[in-house]
């Protein structure tokens, strides 16, 4: 056991990565060998602590199963050809996890043990982390809400646990999207803005009957009218209409992107006009029928940049195909120039780990 500041190590004795293909990852599918941990306990943090990645002992009554009160995070570290590590804006995950938590009624991290904890678990880690275009290390950090008893107020006891997950793409194949006409993702003064766990399982059930019609996600539309472009899936959401470039403002209802403001910094840097305000169905549908509608791409830590090949809307399928000029993969390209340490950083966005 080694103590670094406050937080304790204890390392595995032996690796789990002689047993895992590289080449046929499915995403979030494999975990690596150790795993951060640090409880919430008389109202305060306690020692962080490193440990081999494992099964968590809860107890059934854990508000967490009762009352869902859980929020997470979804990040990425990525390695150079010279095998060095870089962390892409986690600052920026560190403050929208408190966000959500406040949000929950959860008591807020810090974050010099956040960085630190998450540092040291990299660099213990550092295996895991492949170079090469396409690879990353997907890190999950999550706080639930551990106290036992099933009355519905907020947890007294809490878990913050990050783990960590080799990544490829996160889509297999093609993305068809189709627009939301029944059920919604968030409304107005919810919780669609924090990335709490139930805001995914509630997508879940539509997302199931959207993959039966042949798409893949669906893209979330306002809760009250369905007349306004939201987010789509797990992601935001952009429009390229002629040569510009439309995404909706972030409210209470729409995550505030980590990819999304970076991709909005691109392409105002790139000369691209983009306008961020309510994009309407209507405008949507009729810029495909002009022959105006040039890309949809979802954009998001785990997906990165993703170009839609149709999006559906009133049972007609309207086929988006991509211009050789791409915005979305000129992005992805940018992006990934950046988090693999190819181009200038011009914004401190990568930030070394080792
Ligand atoms: C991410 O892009 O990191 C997300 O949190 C989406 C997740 C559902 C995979």
């Amino acid at each position: 056991m080694e103590t670094i500041s406050t937080l304790k190590i204890e390392k595995r004795s032996n690796s789990k990565i002689g047993d895992v293909d590289f080449n046929n990852l499915p995403f979030g599918s494999v975990f690596t060998d150790h795993m951060f941990s640090c409880e919430y306990v008389n109202g305060q943090w306690q020692q962080s602590e490193i440990i081999p990645y494992g099964p968590i002992p809860m107890d059934p009554g854990a508000k967490v199963f009762h009352y869902g009160q859980a929020v997470f995070e979804g990040m990425k570290a990525f390695k150079d050809d010279n095998g060095k590590v870089f962390l892409f804006r986690p600052e920026d995950n560190w403050a929208r996890i408190n966000k959500s938590a406040a949000r929950l009624a959860m008591p807020e991290f810090p974050k010099e043990s956040f960085m630190e904890g998450l540092k040291e678990l990299l660099k213990l880690d550092d295996a895991w982390i492949k170079s090469g275009e396409g690879n990353s290390l997907y890190i999950r950090p999550f706080v639930i809400a551990t106290q036992s008893g099933v009355s519905a107020s907020p947890s007294d006891r809490y878990k913050f646990i990050i783990i960590l997950s080799p990544a490829q793409s996160y889509y297999a194949g093609e993305v068809n999207v189709v627009f939301a006409e029944k059920y919604s993702r968030a409304a107005d003064g919810g919780v669609g803005f924090a990335k709490a766990a139930g805001n995914y399982a509630a997508q879940f059930y539509p997302t199931d009957l959207a993959k039966k019609e042949g798409y893949q996600q669906i893209i979330w539309t306002d809760a009250s009218t369905h007349e306004f472009l939201e987010e789509a899936g797990t992601m935001n959401v952009f429009f390229r209409v002629g040569d510009k470039l439309l995404t909706a403002p972030t409210n209470d209802r729409i995550l505030d992107g980590i990819t999304r403001k970076s991709v909005i910094q691109l392409a105002k840097d790139a000369g691209i006009d983009v306008e961020v305000r309510q994009v309407s169905v209507k405008e949507i549908v009729a810029a495909a029928q002009a022959g105006e509608l040039k890309e949809i791409f979802g954009v998001g830590t785990a997906a990165v940049v993703v170009p839609f090949k149709s999006f559906g809307y009133q049972d007609v399928n309207h086929k988006l195909n991509a211009p050789e000029n791409s915005y979305g993969l000129k992005f992805k390209k940018m992006l990934n120039d950046i988090q693999y340490n190819r181009a200038e950083d011009k914004y401190g966005w990568r930030v070394v780990v080792k």
